[in-house]
């Protein structure tokens, strides 16, 4: 069985010592810390920013996964690639056609990161396919883009399955991430599906038993 890899989620971190959240992460065995990135365009909210990713991606040893929930990856994505993301994620729906994605993709990896594309609970996972030869993620939204603490979209569970064997039987190293509403009962339901990346955020921060969270999803 793959390890799984655990991506708590610094939306739900008390942002007044961001970095010790994020060490705290660390020390709990996570691999990853995701990084939400939000607009006010592509999702009604806003959330940190360029400098806020240059200021803490290498304060820590985990991978900086980056999300961007945002309306112009063409130009955010790589800018987020050279402040420091390891990963950088767009949206499927932010761009207009399969060119302009093609097109993203090659300007996030040339600007030095990996890169992921997402599709919200109401796109179809199949519209990934053309890209995952060429995508080193694939995310899968288990809520609405926006905000953490919402309830686990239970359709995400097909769409997991649907890319995990889309991915398989490409003999593929894809990783398959399922973000929104993760906790230990619907995460070992999106594992069993076939994910390899858990992003967890109100689940873990400010909770007292954050490591023993943590290590419950790596165990998943
Ligand atoms: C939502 C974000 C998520 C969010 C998850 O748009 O992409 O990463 O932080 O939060 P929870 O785990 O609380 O649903
Ligand atoms: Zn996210």
């Amino acid at each position: 069985m793959k390890p799984i890899i655990v991506a708590p989620s610094i939306l739900s971190a008390d942002k007044t010592k961001i970095v010790s959240e994020i060490l705290k992460a660390e020390a709990a065995g996570a691999q990853f810390i995701h990084i939400d990135i939000m607009d006010g365009l592509f999702v009604p909210n806003t959330s940190l920013s360029l400098d806020f990713v240059k200021q803490i991606h290498d304060q820590h040893e985990l991978v900086n996964d980056v999300h961007i929930m945002v309306a112009n990856p063409l130009d955010l994505g790589p800018a987020y690639a050279k402040a420091g993301a390891d990963i950088v994620t767009f949206h499927y729906e932010a761009l207009i056609d399969d060119e302009a994605r093609k097109l993203c993709i090659a300007k996030i990896k040339k600007a030095g990161a990996k890169v992921g594309m997402s599709v919200k609970p109401n796109t179809s996972p199949t519209v990934l396919f053309p890209f995952l030869k060429q995508l080193d993620l694939v995310l899968v939204m288990s809520v609405e883009p926006g905000k953490g603490g919402q309830a686990f979209m239970p359709n995400a569970l097909d769409k997991i399955k649907v890319l995990r064997e889309a991915i398989d039987e490409r003999h593929l190293r894809t990783l398959l991430e399922v973000d929104g509403g993760i906790n230990a009962e619907t995460g070992k339901q999106c594992v069993t599906a076939g994910a390899d990346v858990l992003v967890a955020g109100s689940y873990l921060y400010g909770h007292e038993d954050f490591k023993a969270r943590v290590q419950g999803l790596l165990a998943l």
